[in-house]
């Protein structure tokens, strides 16, 4: 019988394909979708994910690396994908990948990535361990190594803002 803390595969919390049809009251000024309506969406994908991993209540800990590649516009379908990377102690990281798709042509489009960290909080709201990532496929293991990176950008960039916090205005 598998705990909470059991290793999870990637498979086990992905969300594979996630759709929203874009209307008008989505779009900016500009005509095109509004990159905050595309972050809300991102943020509860990747939640869903975090959630369903560690099997606890999470909190988005930090965004980064998002890249806005082109627009989308009214009437596009945005497919919106997403898996766990990498799980440490208390903090996961998950990767979101959104593609347009013209509902008449079918042509998909790479609009957006993203990576998420969340982390999980017991009953008092304190951070609690969650389960290891079992990294599988050659595309899994790649991800697993390449957020090892990442992670030591968040926490020597956590590091420098603490300081920063320190000194008097
Ligand atoms: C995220 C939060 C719970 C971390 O709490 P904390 O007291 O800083 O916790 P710790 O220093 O013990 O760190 C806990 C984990 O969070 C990670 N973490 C903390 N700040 C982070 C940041 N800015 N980016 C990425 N990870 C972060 C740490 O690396 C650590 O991970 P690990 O246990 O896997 O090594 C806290 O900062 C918080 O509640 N933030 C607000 C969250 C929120 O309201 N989100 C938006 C709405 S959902």
């Amino acid at each position: 019988m598998q705990n909470n803390l059991s290793p999870k595969t990637v498979a086990e919390s992905a969300v594979e394909n996630h759709t929203y049809k874009i209307f008008p009251n989505d779009l900016n000024s500009y005509g095109t979708a509004f990159g905050g309506m595309i972050m809300a969406i991102c943020d509860r994908v990747a939640l869903v994910v975090a959630e369903r991993h560690s099997k606890k209540t999470c909190v988005t800990a930090s965004i980064d690396s998002v890249h806005f590649l082109q627009p989308a516009g009214q009437g596009d379908i945005l497919l919106f994908k997403a898996a766990i990377n990498h799980a440490w102690n208390t903090s996961m990281e998950i990767g979101v990948r959104v593609e347009a798709e013209h509902y008449v042509t079918g042509e998909k489009r790479h609009i957006l990535s993203a990576y998420f960290t969340f982390v999980a909080l017991d009953e008092k709201k304190k951070p609690i361990e969650v389960a290891k990532v079992l990294a599988q496929s050659p595309i899994e293991k790649r991800r697993f190594q390449e957020a090892i990176d990442r992670r030591e950008i968040r926490i020597r960039d956590a590091k420098e803002r603490k300081k920063k916090r320190s000194v008097p205005l």
